[in-house]
């Protein structure tokens, strides 16, 4: 394995439940570079998870927070940035993460990211009377704009961590 050199944070966007944090935390020791996540970040800075921060402050709160932690993260060393999947929605963001990094959309599919987030209750943006069809109506409205990142892998099928970690670099 050849030590790997970052000159741009690599930066994945998408929806809940793509994977992002997962596939970023594989893909950073494949290569041997530091990750991060956005939304630990934030809850670390905060001493509260998301869902408390949605309840106490709001969700526009929760998003300034996120541009200011970005834009942070992006000043540092290059590495694997995870963001929160509507962390490329604000046009200031995407000119941040598009000017400092390289950006790729990690793509799954409704049904994939159904199952990967219907057991859990971290995402506050979820907790409706029908969370499956807020998942589709908040994952129609953004594919548009997820399409915008540089480079999109697509996620799930059973690929494995390991061999999502490969795909993104294979992309890049
Ligand atoms: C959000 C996704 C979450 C988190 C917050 C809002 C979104 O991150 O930032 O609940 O707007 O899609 P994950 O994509 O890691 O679940």
């Amino acid at each position: 394995n050849n030590p790997v050199t970052l000159h741009k944070t690599i930066v994945l966007v998408g929806m809940m439940g793509a994977g992002k944090t997962a596939v970023g935390r594989t893909l950073a020791a494949q290569i041997g570079v530091d990750f991060l996540d956005s939304d630990h970040e934030i809850e670390e800075a905060a001493n509260m998870s998301i869902a408390e921060i949605f309840e106490r402050d709001g969700e526009p709160f929760f998003r300034q927070k996120e541009t200011q932690v970005i834009e942070r993260l992006l000043e540092g060393t290059p590495c694997i940035l995870s963001t929160g999947g509507g962390a490329f929605l604000a046009e200031r963001n995407r000119e941040m993460i598009t000017e400092k990094g390289v950006s790729i959309w990690l793509n799954a599919d409704l049904e994939v990211l159904w199952e990967r987030v219907r057991h859990k209750d971290t995402r506050p943006l979820l907790r409706t009377a029908d969370p499956k069809a807020t998942l589709a109506g908040i994952y129609e409205k953004r594919v548009p704009i997820y399409s915008l990142a540089d480079l999109s892998v697509v996620s799930g099928g059973g690929a494995s961590l390991d061999e999502m970690g490969r795909k993104v670099q294979r992309a890049l």
